[in-house]
């Protein structure tokens, strides 16, 4: 087993990890995946990225990642890590924060009782600031300071801005709040900007990470997928991997599980249940079935023809059969097998109170005919 300092030795181990995301790939699987399949210079595609850690794990690889994320919390960490902003622009962002945090005391007294059980007044109007100025979509620095709050936005009540909360997901404020004031815990002292400097000291502590030029597109992968060929596969090659894992079925809202995360990201102040297509549980068969055929259909015509798929998936029922079916329709020619994963923390089952059985997650992998790597 390797010691803390070797395991993070080079600057690709300390941003691999940006951010905490339920459901997300251990770096060492897609690390694995990506050297076993493919060569340098070979594109490695993911649909649903997540916190891009296939497209990440290619770039760091001399491979070229691209993928798509419709979650904008995903989507941060994903650009955050494959394009990482100099630590002294991004120090400069916070401290413009901390002087503009002066004008949000009003905001931060009159914010719903969550958000004050939750954290200290200086470090609500720290953040709220951010909120309202920190362009996350479009300038660099920005979106790599916003990937360091919401990295730290909850989590241990010492080691995270927030009163003791999960990190992976955000409890709904009715909840919270009840198990606060049970407990008599209160949010704790944290002086934001001396915070986030000793987090960025550590993440920066041996650069930045070099990098094949990859991206990560935020949105729908149903509707940038088709778009994709005009400005990406015209300049570089087509995919020699399919890397990556879909939603479980009735698993997780991967929306409503971040609302604080989104409230940062300038969304609403409460965990409403936020609309749109695939912002939901992944409870409709039909609907489910649907999404991974639009999805791998639309993958594979930027797939080689001897491409291979590599699809990390929930092994219950209806998921696995699912997922099965549709590969097994979208590429017909490729010889599909199972490689069974033994039950790791944390899955997605697991994180959402699926512990009996212990059912665990299943790699489908596709080949073309014939090839046997
Ligand atoms: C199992 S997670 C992937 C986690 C990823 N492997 C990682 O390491 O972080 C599935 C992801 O698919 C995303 N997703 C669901 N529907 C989508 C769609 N239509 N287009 C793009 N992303 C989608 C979800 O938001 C979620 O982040």
């Amino acid at each position: 087993m390797l010691k803390q300092g070797e395991r993070y030795g080079t600057a690709a181990a300390r941003w691999a990890g940006v951010g905490p995301y339920y459901a997300m790939f251990p770096a060492a699987f897609a690390e694995k995946v990506i050297t076993q399949f493919t060569a340098p210079g070979d594109v490695v595609l993911d649909p649903f990225a997540g916190r891009g850690t296939a497209v990440f794990s290619a770039a760091a690889r001399g491979r070229r990642g691209i993928g798509m994320e419709i979650n904008p919390v995903g989507w941060v960490y994903a650009q955050a890590k494959l394009h990482p902003a100099s630590q002294e622009s991004v120090v400069e962002r916070f401290l413009e924060i901390e002087d503009l945090s002066h004008r949000y005391r009003r905001a931060a007294e009159n914010a719903p009782t969550f958000f004050r059980c939750c954290y200290q007044q200086n470090v609500l109007q720290f953040l709220i600031a951010a909120r309202r100025h920190l362009d996350w979509r479009n300038r660099k620095a920005d979106c790599t300071a916003m990937a360091f709050l919401l990295v730290n936005l909850h989590g241990k009540r010492n080691d995270s801005f927030s009163n003791q909360m999960r990190q992976t997901k955000s409890m709904s404020p009715a909840y919270a709040i009840r198990w606060w004031r049970e407990r008599s815990m209160r949010p704790p002292e944290v002086d934001p900007l001396e915070f986030l400097l000793k987090k960025m000291e550590w993440r920066y502590a041996k650069g930045i990470p070099k990098l094949v030029e990859s991206r990560v597109y935020l949105g729908d992968s149903v509707t940038i997928l088709p778009q994709v060929p005009r400005y990406w596969a015209s300049r570089h090659r087509l995919a020699r991997l399919l890397l990556t894992s879909p939603p479980y079925y009735g698993v997780t809202n991967y929306h409503y599980d971040q609302w604080l995360r989104l409230w940062l990201l300038g969304g609403p102040p409460t965990s409403r249940r936020v609309g749109g297509k695939y912002k939901g549980k992944f409870e409709n068969r039909a609907q489910y079935r649907q999404l991974l055929l639009d999805v791998f259909g639309r993958s594979k015509r930027l797939l080689r023809r001897n491409g291979i798929v590599y699809v990390r998936t929930d092994r219950r029922e209806l998921t696995l059969n699912t997922t099965r079916q549709v590969l097994r329709e979208v590429f017909p020619d490729h010889q599909l097998r199972h490689r069974s994963r033994p039950y790791s923390r944390p899955t997605q089952t697991h994180l959402f109170g699926y512990v009996e059985p212990r059912v665990g997650e299943i790699d489908l992998i596709l080949t073309p005919g014939g090839c046997t790597r």
